[in-house]
């Protein structure tokens, strides 16, 4: 190696060392800042059936349902929208509402995986902080 090629080599490491300094970590890398979530409602025995079903079909049942669910994911029976998709990983921690990645992506934590995306939100309305608080409380009294 010539010593105009090492340095121009050196240079290069040095550049892509500032620039991955420089710009902010990707936000799915990131854990969710939970603290920007609504509490969970204080309401008790909430169900899928009864109080759950009706507030995720304006807002996910279209993209979640069918042959093929978006990301794989199904939102049509309890154990599919506790059970999760494409990622491997569960949607929902029956018990720890904050650690579910349904919430995170419902109260718009994770960059990229707001739910519904944000650029369909005038066909399929983001969930309300009382929506959210809802599904909070179904998941923390064990997601029956
Ligand atoms: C307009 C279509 C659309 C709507 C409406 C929508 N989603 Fe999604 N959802 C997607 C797509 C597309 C993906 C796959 C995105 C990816 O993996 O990058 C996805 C992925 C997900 C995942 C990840 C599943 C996994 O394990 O990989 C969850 C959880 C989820 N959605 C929850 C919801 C919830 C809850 C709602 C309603 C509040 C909702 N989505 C509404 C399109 C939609």
């Amino acid at each position: 190696m010539t010593i105009q090629k090492l340095s121009a080599s050196l240079a290069s490491l040095a550049l892509g060392g500032l620039l991955t300094a420089a710009l902010p970590a990707h936000a799915a890398d990131k854990a969710p800042d939970i603290s920007k979530l609504p509490p969970p409602a204080t309401k008790t025995g909430i169900t899928f059936d009864e109080h759950i079903k009706k507030i995720i079909e304006p807002s996910c049942l279209k993209c979640h349902s069918g042959n093929r669910p978006k990301g794989r994911y199904a939102v049509t029976t309890r154990e599919a929208f506790v059970k999760g998709g494409d990622s491997g990983k569960p949607a929902i921690i029956p018990g720890k509402s904050a650690e579910s990645p349904v919430i995170h992506f419902a109260a718009d934590l994770v960059l990229d995986m707001e739910m519904p995306p944000v650029d369909m939100r005038q066909d399929f309305p983001a969930l309300t902080k009382d929506q959210i608080a809802t599904l909070r409380a179904w998941i923390d009294q064990g997601a029956k």
